[in-house]
């Protein structure tokens, strides 16, 4: 992706977040050249990969296979072993009408999806065999909103504003938005962008950046090059 294209997401993004009542925390706002003056007390941001995350699953149409990500709160994923500190993330995300966010599951990470407002998100269900495809026979069980749900494999949950899913580990999940630009929240375990999504078929997590203008804001994956205190 370029990165005149990134930042014209972001500056959209923030409108359309703070035009939902919801507000980003300060260092979302922190130009690049802060960065470069931070100190170690802000580690804790960039090795939990906090912030702005666009990606294009490296297909290169983010209109059609596109989302935006702002992580909020993470933990250590070796956190798990001990029990020790943060073991959960929150994630607030856009989803375009029809941008399709595709097929995948994860191993660790249980997530709540929940549609904190605009149009509806539209959730396509599988469950993974053993072999990590697609079980296209059995049911897939959910709790939505607390509330226990049988869907049958490949169909569609929509969830309206102000609604959420419960998706646990091994459930295939691709989703787009439905009648309008939707606010996505995500509430889960510790989240590793790196090593915890199986996409079927495999595709991108974070795009390859075409560096032709400054950033506006540094992604999760600019801050070794501008962090110097780590
Ligand atoms: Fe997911």
């Amino acid at each position: 992706m370029k990165r005149s294209e990134i930042n014209k997401i972001m500056l959209s993004a923030d409108q359309f977040i703070q035009e939902r009542g919801f507000f980003l925390p300060p260092f979302a706002y922190w130009q690049p050249e802060d960065w470069r003056a931070k100190g170690e007390d802000v580690g804790g941001i960039v090795a939990n990969k906090l912030g702005w995350d666009i990606t294009d699953f490296g297909m290169g149409d983010f209109s059609k296979f596109g989302l935006f990500l702002f992580t909020l709160r993470n933990g250590n994923p070796d956190n798990w072993k001990t029990m020790q500190g943060k073991l959960y993330a929150e994630k607030i995300m856009i989803v375009d009408q029809d941008q399709i966010t595709p097929y995948h599951f994860h191993w660790n990470k249980m997530e709540d999806i929940i549609n904190r407002g605009g149009g509806n998100l539209m959730i396509q269900l599988y469950n993974s065999t053993a072999l990590e495809d697609f079980d296209r026979l059995s049911p897939v069980v959910l709790s939505v909103d607390g509330t226990e749900r049988s869907f049958p494999a490949g169909d569609i949950l929509c969830l309206e504003p102000g609604e959420s899913v419960s998706l646990p580990q091994f459930c295939y999940h691709q989703f787009w938005g439905q009648g309008g630009r939707v606010l996505v929240g995500e509430v889960s375990m510790v989240n590793d962008d790196h090593t915890d999504n199986r996409f079927n078929p495999p595709v991108g997590r974070f795009p390859t950046i075409e560096e032709d203008e400054d950033p506006l804001y540094l992604l999760c994956n600019d801050y070794e090059r501008y962090y110097r205190a780590s």
